[in-house]
């Protein structure tokens, strides 16, 4: 028996040494330690044994029985130590490996003037308004002095959802309605997006305006010179060349057309200002009396000048763009320049 045992032990342990895996480890102990075991049937063979051989062959099964228990413990300990590392090697996380950039949008260069033309009036004390796209045609035509059979209709190729109702072919109907719910003094500016039927290398069905207007007791035409000036010089530099040109529109009285120094050219003549030196910024003048009457406000008390600008030119010449359709044709190579 001391000899099987010491066989069984040494099979155990060999077994155990070539153990590649946990369930191998398992596996031996069920063999050897488990209650159908080598070691179980060994101490019931024991049962068999006369007295004085049972004492000393019990310690030797229970020594063995100790020793194996002994060595499968640590290789248990050893695999799940292994696999403990095998998990962390795993999940280790490279600190040195550089990031990943964020790939930043940058603003449009329609909305980036529309905010600097913003940010200036707002410097100036004026607020800011919006009206609807869809308009009815009383406040893009008629309250400002366009009768349905005025000539005037003709100088902007409206988009007619029906009779009534248009999408606006400028900024001017927020004069209206502005003036309709509020009273003098008022300082606005309403910057927003217009339609007209209208598609070339300079004209795009749709565009940004910026209307402007400042109602208020003696308000003079000095104050409209005084105020485009001021901001023509802060949007283009203080030494851009101005000039005010008589003009007509039907909603002012004078009306004017403002021009600024060629920016391209410096005024010499070139493509861009075909030859004058000049280029065309602005229409504005002095709120007509019929707009007035429109909106119920006396013409006695109040007087007014109003102007209006293209949003798209002014950031063609600003940023040096010469063709207008680059705007809305999202090519991200064009945008990202800006
Ligand atoms: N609404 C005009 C246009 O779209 C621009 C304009 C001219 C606006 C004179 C004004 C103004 O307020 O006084 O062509």
């Amino acid at each position: 028996m001391t000899e099987r045992l010491a066989d069984l032990l040494k099979e155990a342990l060999q077994e155990l040494s070539k153990a590649p895996a946990m369930d191998a480890v398992l596996q031996v102990k069920a063999k050897y330690l488990g209650r159908k075991g080598g070691i179980a049937a060994l101490l019931k063979e024991m049962g068999a044994l006369p007295p004085e051989e049972r004492k000393k062959a019990g310690e030797a099964i229970n020594r063995a029985k100790d020793r194996l228990e002994e060595e499968v413990e640590k290789a248990i300990a050893s695999f799940q130590e292994r696999e403990r590392e095998e998990n962390l090697r795993k999940e280790r996380v490279d600190i040195t490996l550089p990031g990943r950039r964020i790939s930043r949008g940058t603003k449009h260069p329609v909305t980036q003037v529309m905010e600097e033309v913003g940010e200036i009036f707002y410097g100036l004390g004026f607020d800011i308004e919006e009206g609807p796209e869809v308009e009815l045609d009383y406040y893009n035509f008629e309250a400002l002095n366009l009768p349905k059979d005025h000539p005037a209709r003709d100088m902007q190729d409206t988009f007619y959802v029906n009779d009534e109702v248009l999408l606006r072919t400028h900024t001017s109907p927020v004069q209206i309605r502005v003036m309709e719910k509020k009273r003098p003094p008022l300082r606005v500016i309403a910057p927003g997006t217009v339609y007209r039927r209208d598609s070339d290398i300079t004209h795009t069905p749709m565009f940004h305006q910026v209307e402007g207007f400042m109602v208020d007791k003696n308000v003079t035409f000095s104050n409209l010179k005084g105020v485009l000036t001021l901001f023509l010089h802060k949007l283009f530099g203080e030494k851009t060349g101005i000039r005010f040109r008589p003009s007509f529109f039907p909603f002012t009285e004078p009306s004017a057309e403002i021009d600024i120094e060629c920016v391209i050219c410096g005024g010499k003549g070139c493509r861009v200002c075909k030859g004058s030196g000049w280029l065309e910024i602005l229409g504005a003048g002095m709120i007509h009396p019929e707009v007035f009457r429109a909106v119920g406000y006396s013409t006695e008390e109040y007087t007014g000048f109003a102007f209006g600008l293209g949003i798209e030119r002014i950031a063609m010449l600003k940023f040096g763009i010469d063709d207008l359709r680059l705007f809305f044709e999202n090519d991200l190579k064009f945008l990202r320049q800006f």
